[in-house]
């Protein structure tokens, strides 16, 4: 199952290195995220991001938090809760690009509608 996922995800890895944005991310891979971060990150922290049984990830609860430890967070999760490390599956780019997201209010699909 993870070697699928693992083939997929280098797949999808490879077509992205095709039209590459300024900050490094095609515009494909960024959908990827986006979409990763409603469904993936959603289950756990709401489809808004609002919270669940994660907290929520809005910019108002972000606040005072530092970029690194959001970062730290999100690439090794928190042992002994629910929040996995995603390091595995995400680059260190990938991980730079969804924190700067949720910092900017920009996380939830729904957000900016
Ligand atoms: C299986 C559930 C689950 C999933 C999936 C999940 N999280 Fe979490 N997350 C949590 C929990 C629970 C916490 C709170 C951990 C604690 O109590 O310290 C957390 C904490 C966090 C924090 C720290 C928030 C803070 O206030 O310090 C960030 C940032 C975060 N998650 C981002 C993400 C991102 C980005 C994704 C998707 C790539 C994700 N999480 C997916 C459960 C999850």
């Amino acid at each position: 199952m993870w070697r699928m996922i693992a083939a997929c995800m280098l797949s999808a890895l490879s077509l992205s290195s095709v039209g590459v944005a300024a900050d490094g991310l095609s515009a494909e891979r960024q959908v990827e995220l986006r979409s990763l971060l409603q469904q993936d990150c959603g289950s756990c922290h709401g489809l808004t991001l609002k919270g669940g049984l994660g907290p929520s990830l809005l910019p108002a609860a972000l606040a005072g938090k530092s970029r690194e430890s959001l970062l730290e967070t999100v690439r090794n999760g928190r042992p002994g809760t629910a929040m996995p490390p995603w390091r595995p599956i995400l680059s260190e780019q990938e991980i730079d690009w969804l924190v700067d997201r949720l910092l900017a209010g920009d996380g939830a699909l729904h957000s900016t509608e």
